[in-house]
């Protein structure tokens, strides 16, 4: 049985062309075991009719604010609760526009602001209109409201046009969602229920850095490092778990968004650096976990270099140190620092905590954890030194977060 059977699920359809593949979608999802009531809009029955949706689901199709049929007419709030998520596959500009402002004048908006279970969205549409600025915005604003996005991908489009726009094919949402769902399970099963300390962070707002960053030096080159993001995403994870509000400012990686956290995908130093210093005024907790590079190039290329005989020179420049910057801050978060050393873990980890001047250093050898499902810590704090045996990077963050959570005093 797969990850995705005995799901309950809201499936959003919005008003495009792709609207046709939702059809399919719900019969994977059926098929796949999974409980799909669909909830259509206005213009996406414009493209289907919902007697589709509902001959294929067996159940009523919803499409109406109004509706007298539900009992309470309570629709919006109804229809999402004890769903494990809501997908909205195909996601319009429109749709994410309103979605992006929180605007609830149809059933489908007013479920999602409504909803207490994870959103999935799949945009689908025309590729300059993915590409124009307030598209941008609005989907980095979702992204950091914690919705998770599936595609688009890019190829031919209904228009005739090509390029990234397309939403994904059924099939690989489906793939997608349970690559998702296999994750948190992983995260569930190799984290003790009962015997490890929980961490007590209930209402916080903790803000986690994770992966590498990367240091473009032309159009296509750049500085980057072996991070694979597998400790900073399980910490977030872990926080999640342990009742926080998390925000995950991620480098690139090839990581599934933990459920229930928000991420912010940058790809530098300076973009990762904006992103946390905008949100450490609202943040109780910054763990800092991402590999950052020190260095970036002063001159990036605008094109791709090209081989001259003449080895060329890099100028670099020095990043900012975001966890010391925050650190610095004259109302700080409680902060914690990570190191990853080749050698001399003791020295160096201790030397690191001082001169970034946070509370906890929770240090670790790079050879030993770079890429890898495991690790142990070595934490450095006022009291002295405690180590966290090796373990799965779940187990052991959730070790690490109940060592913040005494030194919080929680
Ligand atoms: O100085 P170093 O890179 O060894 O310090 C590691 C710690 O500092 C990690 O917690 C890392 O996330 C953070 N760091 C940072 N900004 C940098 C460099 C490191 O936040 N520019």
């Amino acid at each position: 049985m797969g990850v995705l059977s005995g799901k309950r699920i809201v499936l959003g359809v919005t008003g495009g062309v792709a609207a046709y593949k939702a059809a399919v979608l719900a019969r994977l999802l059926l098929r796949a075991g999974v409980d799909v009531t669909v909830v259509m809009t206005a213009s996406a029955q414009r493209f289907v009719a919902p007697a589709s949706f509902q001959a294929l689901t067996g159940k009523r199709v919803h499409v109406d604010l109004w509706d007298a049929q539900i009992d309470d007419g309570m629709g919006h709030i109804e229809l999402s609760r004890g769903c494990d998520f809501v997908l909205v596959a195909p996601a319009t500009t429109d749709f994410i526009a309103r979605l992006a402002q929180g605007r609830a004048d149809d059933l489908l908006g007013a479920l999602c602001i409504a909803r207490d279970c994870p959103l999935w969205i799949a945009p689908a549409m025309n590729r300059q209109m993915w590409l124009h600025p307030a598209t941008v915005r609005n989907v980095q604003t979702l992204r950091g409201d914690g919705v998770n996005l599936l595609g688009p991908e890019a190829g031919p489009q209904a228009c005739g046009e090509v390029g990234v726009g397309r939403m994904l094919e059924p099939e690989a949402i489906v793939a997608a969602l349970e690559a998702s769902l296999a994750a948190s399970d992983e995260h569930r099963r190799t984290t003790p229920p009962t015997d490890a300390p929980v961490a007590r962070l209930a209402g916080l707002d903790v803000l986690v850095t994770a992966g590498p960053t990367f240091e473009p030096i032309d159009t296509v080159r750049g500085l980057t490092n072996r991070s694979s993001g597998k400790m900073g995403y399980a910490i977030a994870a872990a926080a999640r778990e342990a009742g926080a509000r998390v925000t995950l400012v991620s480098g690139p990686t090839a990581l599934a968004i933990p459920e229930g956290v928000a991420r912010i995908d940058v790809t530098t130093a300076c973009e990762m650096a904006d992103a946390v210093m905008a949100r450490a005024g609202s943040t109780d907790l910054f763990i800092a976990v991402a590999a950052v590079a020190d260095y970036r190039v002063l001159q990036v290329a605008q094109h791709k270099l090209k081989k001259t005989g003449v080895p060329p020179v890099l100028e670099l420049v020095e990043n900012p140190d975001i966890l010391a910057s925050v650190a610095a801050l004259p109302d700080a978060p409680f902060c914690v620092g990570f190191a990853a050393e080749t050698e001399d873990l003791r020295a160096n980890a201790q030397a690191k905590r001082r001169r970034k001047k946070v509370p906890l250093l929770a240090a670790n050898l790079a050879q030993e954890t770079f890429g890898r499902d495991d690790n142990a810590l070595t934490l450095f704090d006022d009291a002295g030194e405690h180590s966290i045996q090796r373990d799965s990077k779940p187990v052991v963050a959730r070790a690490l977060l109940a060592h913040v959570a005494r030194m919080m005093g929680r």
